[in-house]
């Protein structure tokens, strides 16, 4: 549990909180490149870490991120004119181009330099892989991009997908650094063909001894860019059988997979405090996707991977407004939730974390299996006590940090540390 001013510490991301401040020394997704497909397409809003911002392409494709309210009267530039380099507002005309600056202002003199002094607040952006990322930062810092593997690979090699969170990023987050909620949430009614856990183990709806004995042992080991969480179970010839999932600062996930597998990774940003995007991109570094992995994200299943949006939106189908579509007759016979998919299975449980989309932390009574929970909060708690001290995050000036992988490999159970014995796979 954490006490509520360490809650409120870690959950607040605005402009001026101390991990709103911290998370905007780093390199953040902000929208995706279908968003704004080609030169002067319509604007869209965005919204990062409570700031309201307006994203455009303009003529050139230079892409602009900036101030949502135009500097005259505050008119949301959504309503505007992308055109000839520069976003126009309907109100009066004036223009801004992809810096922020005032290029036209009709309704003053020709002679007016008043143009001059008027600028909206602008990020800088760096497109990679099908995401705009933008730096909310100080401008003087030299923070660098994040290296991650799937920013080079080719094209048919990574799928990526954003969807909506209807609660805090922290939360949503946790929940991708809980493996022990997969046995549970995304399994198969008990009794059921598909029931991994056999049938006749315990009744309907309970978790059988067999499972229980399978529940891995965890070790965690502290990095420059977060944490390394390896979770361990018996494998073939009395070797140790590793999945090793990476928490890269501040909002990042990878979920291991076996070596030549498809890899996963998972950014949790802010929108406010009580939303959250989730930029996901499944990515093969040894061989291009298969149209069996395609059709298994494109396509919903109970047990798959797939987030079926509303068309035209980020939102998903299976939302809380209509309680996932939850199914209580499949939940009796074949599904443990009877929720179609896992993320919609995730988002259930992550959006419901107590009454409000901030879960409470103080009111939660942790088990052992939250292990990684816990120490990703303690190491956030740590780096926010450091940063309010003048400490600027190593990880944030060093993008090479993040070339690095989760992956599933058997180990000799000789008691060499998981990250050492693993480290040739890890390393990019
Ligand atoms: S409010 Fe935008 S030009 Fe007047
Ligand atoms: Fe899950």
């Amino acid at each position: 549990m954490l006490s509520v001013a360490e809650n409120e510490l870690l959950t607040r991301t605005n402009k001026g909180t101390v991990a709103g401040d911290y998370f905007r020394r780093f390199w953040m997704p902000a929208l995706l490149s279908e968003e704004i497909p080609a030169p002067d397409s319509p604007p869209v809003r965005v919204t990062l870490m409570g700031e309201h911002l307006i994203a455009f392409r303009d003529s050139d494709g230079k892409i602009g991120l900036i101030d949502r309210y135009c500097a005259h009267r505050q008119v949301d530039l959504f309503y505007g004119r992308n055109e000839e380099c520069g976003l126009r507002c309907v109100y009066h005309g004036w223009k801004f181009d992809t810096d922020g600056n005032c290029v036209d202002m009709p309704t003053e003199l020709p002679s007016s330099n008043y143009k001059e002094r008027i600028k909206l607040t602008s990020y800088p952006v760096q497109e990679h892989a099908g995401i705009v990322w933008a730096y909310l930062g100080p401008q003087d810092l030299p923070v660098e991009f994040p290296q991650f593997e799937f920013n080079t690979l080719p094209k048919d090699c990574f799928y990526i997908r954003k969807s909506l969170l209807e609660c805090n990023y922290l939360q949503a987050m946790e929940g991708n650094l809980d493996s022990a909620h997969t046995g549970y949430l995304h399994s198969f009614a008990t009794g059921s063909a598909l029931d991994p856990r056999g049938k006749g183990h315990g009744s309907r709806g309970t978790i059988s001894h067999q499972y229980q004995s399978s529940l891995p042992h965890f070790e965690v080991q502290e990095t420059d860019y977060g944490l390394m969480i390896g979770a361990k179970r018996k494998g073939a010839n009395d070797s140790a059988y590793w999945r090793i999932t990476q928490w890269l600062l501040p909002v990042h996930t990878m979920i291991g997979a076996n070596v030549g597998e498809t890899l996963l990774w998972d950014a949790w940003v802010p929108m406010d405090d009580e939303h959250t995007w989730v930029y996901r991109i499944e990515y093969n570094p040894w061989r291009p996707l298969t149209v069996e992995e395609i059709y298994e994200y494109d396509t919903a299943g109970f047990a798959r991977l797939n987030v079926e949006n509303i068309p035209g939106t980020y939102m998903p189908v299976r939302n809380k407004s209509n309680n996932y579509l939850i199914d209580r007759g499949l939940q009796r016979t074949y599904s443990y939730t009877g929720i179609k998919g896992t993320n919609a299975q995730d988002a259930a449980v992550i959006e419901n974390q107590g009454p409000t989309p901030i879960a409470q932390r103080a009111h939660e009574h942790l088990g052992s299996t939250d292990l990684a929970i816990t120490r990703m909060r303690r190491m956030l708690l740590a780096a926010l006590k450091e940063f309010e001290d003048g400490t600027e995050p190593v990880a944030a000036l060093k993008g090479d940090l993040y070339k690095v992988r989760a992956i599933a490999v058997s180990l000799d159970d000789d008691g060499t540390p998981f990250y050492e014995g693993a480290k040739k796979h890890l390393n990019v």
